[in-house]
């Protein structure tokens, strides 16, 4: 059964300036390569999850100019439903500005535009309601996406959050209408305090610091060193699939909009969803620029 997904979230272009590492304070390096590519989380993981074949819908704002018409473009040429897109006249279309080293590790420094001036007359409650799940970042207003997680859960619509970047904190009010959290490590560890480790002690008390929050289910995603899972008192870690990772930006974003196109309405095969999440963003690792990495299910399947 297709299911029908609807993102809440942002969109950006995204500048992707390709380093040899980081540069240091005072220090002025030449770039290797200055791109630009569709982005923004929200819009990553819409395309994921409809790449995946999910009927999928997107709310959110762009401005009214040229990287808002590429954008909402972007969607369509994807298969997202952009009916719930705005145009805000008074702002610029998101952008992202990412700063990928060679190894493929990205720091990204965004300015969120039209994303943060989204409002709660932006919700369209009516897709909400006929959803399957409904997924949000926090590169929009929170106000926005709480009042859109009570629309879902009064509707029975499934509620996955990536608190992503971690710019807000995880109120027991949210996490009352929220089923599931996708932080990556760096974000753990800003929303727990506690410094994230590749270590099952460690990540058994960041879950368990989340769980404090009022969280039901926890996926930690760790780059190369896959996913660890919390489900209540049931704890379990996926190991990653091997590649050679070219550009990670988008990496979490398949993860999640992958997640989504599988996971079963009372989460019984969160790990079978994890092990696809894991394949999808392992190829998307390999190819640069966020949106033209993230696989088809033909790839997913293929792998
Ligand atoms: O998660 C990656 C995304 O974060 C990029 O596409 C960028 O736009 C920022 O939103
Ligand atoms: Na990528």
């Amino acid at each position: 059964m297709t299911k029908n997904i609807v993102v809440l979230g942002s969109l950006n272009v995204d500048n992707i300036m390709k380093m040899p590492r980081m540069p240091l304070v005072g220090e002025t390096m030449a770039l290797t390569e200055v791109t630009t590519a569709p982005g923004g989380k929200g819009a990553n993981q819409a395309v994921a999850a409809s790449r995946q074949g999910a009927n999928v819908s997107f709310i959110g704002a762009v401005g009214n100019d040229a990287n808002g018409q590429f954008m909402r473009a972007t969607l369509l040429t994807n298969g997202v439903n952009v009916d719930a897109v705005s145009t805000n006249s008074d702002v610029p279309t998101g952008s992202a500005y990412i700063m990928l080293q060679e190894s493929g590790a990205n720091t990204i420094l965004i300015h969120g535009g039209a994303n943060q001036a989204l409002t709660i007359e932006d919700i369209n409650t009516a897709l909400i309601a006929q959803a399957d799940v409904l997924i949000a970042q926090f590169e929009v207003p929170f106000e926005v996406i709480l009042a859109a997680f009570k629309i879902a859960k009064k509707n029975n619509v499934q509620t996955i959050l990536n608190p992503a970047p971690a710019v807000y904190e995880l109120t027991p009010e949210l996490m009352a209408v929220t089923d599931i959290v996708l932080p990556n490590e760096t974000e753990a560890q800003l929303l727990t305090g506690i410094n994230v480790i590749n270590d099952e002690g460690v990540l058994n008390r960041v879950s368990d610091a989340l769980q404090a929050k009022g969280v039901q289910r926890s996926i930690i995603t760790l780059g190369e060193a896959g996913s660890f899972i919390a489900d209540g008192q049931k704890r379990w870690w996926v190991q990653p699939e091997k590649v050679d990772a070219q550009d990670t930006t988008a990496a979490g974003d398949t993860f999640i909009g992958t997640l989504a196109s599988v996971i079963a309405p009372d989460f019984s095969n969160l790990d079978d969803a994890v092990q696809r999440a894991n394949i999808a963003s392992a190829i998307a690792v390999t190819r640069p620029g966020a949106i033209p990495s993230i696989p088809t299910d033909k790839e997913v399947d293929n792998y």
